[in-house]
């Protein structure tokens, strides 16, 4: 059985949810506390044992491409004024070689990684999508690639979701469970409200064959006149089975404003030097927040 060692992560989207702060910055380069997210996203790719990223751009996503790059001038400049930790945490960014291709239109994440197939050649692969940012003891995509190999199958991260919000996602139709593996009858994306035939979530992460390359030749458009892969990896699971694994982990949504602010909130809470200073803010400002008055 073939390894998987290389990933994509589409990069390439208008991130409207987040206009007019994504009009000239990526979505993917906002930061949480002091790291962009996309850098969350790149860690555990290559903590999962991937060997060669690519990340697939479009229109005004040049930050990425600088960011994951080599900065001399502050590297030096940081070196001479003997900020070591922080010169530590800037080289990080570029020690690991990614590779970049350009979507030339946002026409869904289906045709997103279509656009890598060529980098991807006949050899099974990781997706990661910036929107999920996974803390685990074993790095998400690592426990998917364990369920690969065990299986010879493509196998896609899941985790319930409110009944409320199925309809944000790709849900799943569970035919068996085996521990934390799912067979699948049917892979669904954003079903109507109250059409959802589980609460099982697709989370933004994917292991997959490269079969998935011949039914994205063809896909059509689906939901929100968007290429979809949800709706191309249906059509492989008609064809091979494809597995649904509910990965161990607390996931952060930050693909939108809210769950962005909460992730946040939550990694400051965890941080060493912010934590203290932080609950000591929000105190005061529950304390003396004007906003009932404001509002009333
Ligand atoms: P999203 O739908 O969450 O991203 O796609 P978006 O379109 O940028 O954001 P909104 O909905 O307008 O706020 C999930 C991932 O797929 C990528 C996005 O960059 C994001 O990381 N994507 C999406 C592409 O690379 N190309 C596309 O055509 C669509």
């Amino acid at each position: 059985m073939k390894k998987v060692k290389k990933a994509i992560i589409p990069a390439a989207g208008l991130g409207t949810r987040f206009l007019p702060a994504t009009k000239a910055m990526p979505k993917e380069m906002l930061p949480i506390i002091d790291k962009p997210t996309i850098q969350y996203i790149v860690e555990e790719a290559v903590e999962s044992g991937i060997e060669d990223i690519i990340i697939v751009t479009g229109k005004g996503k040049r930050a990425i491409e600088d960011h994951f790059d080599h900065a001399f001038e502050l590297e030096m400049n940081l070196a001479e004024k003997g900020k070591i930790r922080l010169l530590e945490e800037v080289r990080r960014s570029s020690g690991v070689d990614i590779h970049y291709i350009r979507q030339k239109e946002p026409r869904g994440l289906g045709h997103a990684v279509w656009c890598a197939r060529r980098f991807i050649g006949d050899e099974p692969f990781a997706v990661l999508l910036g929107d999920d940012i996974v803390q685990s003891e074993v790095p998400c995509l690592k426990q998917l690639i364990q369920e690969y190999e065990t299986t010879g199958a493509s196998v896609i991260g899941v985790q319930p979701v409110p009944d409320h919000e199925t309809q944000r996602y790709g849900i799943i139709d569970p035919k068996a469970k085996q521990g934390r593996l799912y067979q699948v009858r049917n892979f669904v994306e954003k079903p109507q409200p109250g059409q959802a035939p589980s609460n099982m979530a697709i989370m933004g992460r994917y292991v997959l064959t490269p079969d998935i390359f011949r039914i994205l030749d063809l896909q059509e458009e689906g939901a929100g006149g968007e290429i979809q892969l949800t709706d191309a990896i249906q059509k492989l699971n008609e064809l091979e089975q494809v597995y649904a694994y509910h990965f161990q982990g607390v996931r952060y949504d930050v693909g939108e404003k809210l769950g962005f602010i909460l992730t946040t909130l939550d990694f400051a809470l965890r941080h060493q030097e912010l934590r203290g200073p932080l609950l000591q803010a929000m105190e005061e400002f529950l304390e003396k927040s004007t906003l009932p008055k404001v509002i009333g």
